[in-house]
């Protein structure tokens, strides 16, 4: 493999996808119609699986082997859609093969590989993107947005609701399948003063499939603030909501509403610092409820994977860290393992310390894989 900087800003990233099940396909479609990427090759153990995939796409080869595709000298980059298993070993394999990788969620299963992923990638300086899906709506952008410029004020509490009748997953519990997401914007659009702390986990098996299917997670965060969030496989109704309580307003997705997918409430509770009753008639002097108006922005309609992958590729051109890099990723792990800790040990809380920052410093190599 030879390293040159002779890749052009303009020239789409050309990709490798492994794993063509149920989300892969997704990925491949969108990394093959967008500008500024396409697929070349598409690897899956099972060959039906990827020959059906490849044929759907233009001009791609496939394979049942990865080191098919990292031969190819053309594959610059590599989307890993494998279950959650399998994302360290094959992420691994392919920055050490000198190309950059987008992972699905849970970047990994457990802090440790996570940890050792992201050095690879820093020591090979490549980019390493988790696929915090989520992170690229319209709509979590928008919550970014409002939290980022004080419009929400101190942000006070987070309520996310994620359930549905879902797959119940070979290798990971209904936390490690659907956690991610949450985390993941919370991890994206919160101020780093207000990151996790602390997590108090219960889940339960009412099926007896050996891992949790459904589970209740709060959370401390920095600041006093305070987060919640049920996930859950078992519901026949599917509900999506999160909402961000601040000191000024109130954010509220429904990402199942399309008239309405994000209100804005300018109405809460507003306590007069002044004074110091916490107590009948002084504590009721002290209080004014705000009743405001109610506001829906506009919000552009389109494919979070589509911004996902522009992300992926712009970084890669541009040699600079994804908005959700592998740091991200890790930090979502964090809190997934203090998670795990919890509910093993009956929703006893269990502190996060010490969340992975990027270091300022880093930088993603300059050079491409030809
Ligand atoms: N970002 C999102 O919104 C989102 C949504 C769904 C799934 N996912 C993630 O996508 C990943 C895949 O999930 P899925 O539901 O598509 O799983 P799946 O089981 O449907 O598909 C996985 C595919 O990978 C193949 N595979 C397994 N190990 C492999 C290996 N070592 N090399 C090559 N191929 C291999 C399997 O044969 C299978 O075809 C998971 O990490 C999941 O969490 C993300």
């Amino acid at each position: 493999m030879q390293f040159t900087s002779e890749v052009s800003v303009n020239q789409p990233v050309t990709c490798a996808v492994v794993g063509a099940g149920y989300w892969g396909p997704n990925v491949a479609r969108n990394l093959a119609h967008h500008p500024l990427t396409n697929v070349r090759w598409v690897i899956d153990r099972d060959g039906s699986r990827a020959r059906a995939l490849a044929h759907r796409l233009p001009d791609a080869r496939w394979s049942t082997r990865l080191s098919d595709a990292l031969a190819d000298d053309d594959v610059e980059a590599v989307a890993i859609a494998t279950p959650a298993a399998t994302h360290a070993d094959v992420a691994t394999t392919c920055l050490e093969a000198g190309r950059h990788v987008l992972v699905e969620k849970p970047l990994a299963t457990g802090v440790a590989e996570a940890r050792q992923l992201v050095e690879v990638a820093d020591r090979a300086g490549r980019v390493l993107m988790c696929d915090h899906t989520y992170c690229y709506t319209p709509a979590v952008r928008r919550l970014q947005t409002a939290v980022a410029s004080g419009e929400l004020g101190d942000v006070h509490y987070l309520d996310s609701v994620r359930v549905n009748l879902g797959l119940v997953q070979p290798d990971v519990d209904v936390v490690w399948d659907l956690a991610p997401h949450d985390l993941s914007i919370m991890d994206l659009v919160l101020p780093t003063d207000r990151r996790v702390t602390g997590v108090a986990a219960q889940g339960a098996d009412p099926l007896g499939s050996g891992r949790p299917c459904v589970a209740h997670l709060t959370m401390t965060l920095g600041g006093g603030a305070l987060a919640h969030l049920h996930v859950n496989w078992l519901s026949p109704t599917k509900v999506r909501t999160l909402v961000v309580g601040g000191s000024r307003r109130t954010f509220v997705w429904d990402d199942l509403d399309p008239a309405q997918r994000v209100r804005l409430y300018d109405r809460g509770i507003d306590l007069d610092p002044e004074g110091d009753g916490h107590t009948g008639a002084e504590l009721q002097r002290r209080i004014a409820y705000r009743l405001g108006d109610m506001t829906s922005p506009a919000l552009r309609e389109g494919e979070a994977l589509a911004d996902a992958v522009a992300e992926f590729a712009n970084a890669i051109r541009e040699q600079r860290a994804p908005l959700t890099d592998g740091y991200s990723g890790l930090r979502v792990l964090t809190v997934l393992e203090a998670a795990r800790m919890s509910m093993q040990h009956g929703g006893v809380p269990v502190p996060v310390t010490a969340p992975a920052e990027r270091p300022a410093a880093l930088a993603v190599g300059g050079s491409s894989c030809r």
